[in-house]
């Protein structure tokens, strides 16, 4: 396992696993740090021979102890699981939040052969945690492509939420799918924005995963379990969750808790 420090609380790791290698964008892997716990991570980068990454925050105690690890160190890998992205052609948008744009890298990749235009939006707190710009340019100098980058506080791109920035895009450009992930307020004021414009989206979720087949609940949103359903929902699945999403979600106990 190879191991590179993004930012002061990212980290991307990489090895071989051939199965991670045939999985589709947007499908994730449950992570196992030993004596620790088991976590759900996306893959930031998917390759046939396969060499995989997970790109982590560390935001607790999971996160934070597998972001110790050093090149050579051992995690258990499970997975793949759930259902990826489907790519669509046309003209397509792509929202990525902070480091919800690990899983939408893999995507624009494939996108880039379907599509003939992708418009990438990529928004962070600050420069500090825009991710993989390197990459990003890498991925669309092959295609008619337009990338926005938008900060909080202004030190990299133009200084709003990149919501705002997608508000203005929606109102010039007509667009044949949104694809997004970041924070889940993000993605809903995405849910409401693809609404209104009648364009159809697919949108990462997040939930406490526990055994990532559809069996524990943890996972569940109205009718839908994340991890089996998901973690990619479409417009009407998204719909048919419309009371929970943005708003609620379970606890590690089950319990129904207001999401963060
Ligand atoms: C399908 C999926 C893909 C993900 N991909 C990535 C990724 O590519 N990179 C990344 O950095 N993070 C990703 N996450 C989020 C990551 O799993 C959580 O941040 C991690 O589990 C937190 O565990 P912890 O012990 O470090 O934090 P905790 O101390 O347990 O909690 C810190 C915060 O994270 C939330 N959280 C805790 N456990 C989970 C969980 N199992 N799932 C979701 N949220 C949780 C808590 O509600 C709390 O707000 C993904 C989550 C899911 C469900
Ligand atoms: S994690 Fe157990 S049902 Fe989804």
């Amino acid at each position: 396992m190879e191991a590179k420090k993004e930012n002061c609380a990212v980290k991307t790791f990489t090895f071989m696993d051939e199965s991670c290698g045939k999985a589709e964008p947007g499908q994730f892997v449950m992570v196992w740090i030993p004596g620790v716990d088991e976590i759900p991570m996306s893959l930031s980068a998917i390759n046939p021979g396969g060499f995989t990454s997970i790109t982590v925050h560390g935001v607790g105690e999971a996160s934070r102890a597998l972001n110790k690890k050093e090149k050579g160190d051992q995690i258990g890998i499970r997975g793949p699981f759930g259902n990826g992205f489907v790519p669509a052609g046309g003209n397509v948008m792509v929202v990525g939040g902070g480091t919800g744009l690990a899983p939408l890298l893999p995507l624009t990749e494939n996108l880039v052969k379907v599509a003939d235009k992708i418009t990438l939006m990529c928004g962070a707190k600050c420069q500090d945690n825009l991710l993989f710009l390197d990459r990003v340019d890498r991925i669309l100098s092959e295609l008619d492509s337009e990338t926005v980058f938008t900060t909080d506080d202004g030190s990299y791109g133009i200084e709003c939420m990149v919501t705002d920035q997608v508000k203005q895009k929606l109102k010039k450009e007509k667009f044949d799918m949104i694809y997004t992930c970041g924070p889940e307020q993000m993605m809903y004021s995405m849910f409401l924005l693809a609404e209104q414009h009648n364009v159809p989206l697919q949108a990462s979720l997040e939930r406490i995963m526990r055994c990532a087949i559809g069996l524990c609940g943890s996972c569940q949103i109205g009718k839908l379990r994340v991890c089996k359903d998901g973690p990619v929902l479409n417009s009407e699945q998204l719909r048919s969750v419309k009371e929970e999403f943005g708003k609620f979600q379970l606890d590690l106990t089950g319990k129904r808790i207001k999401l963060q």
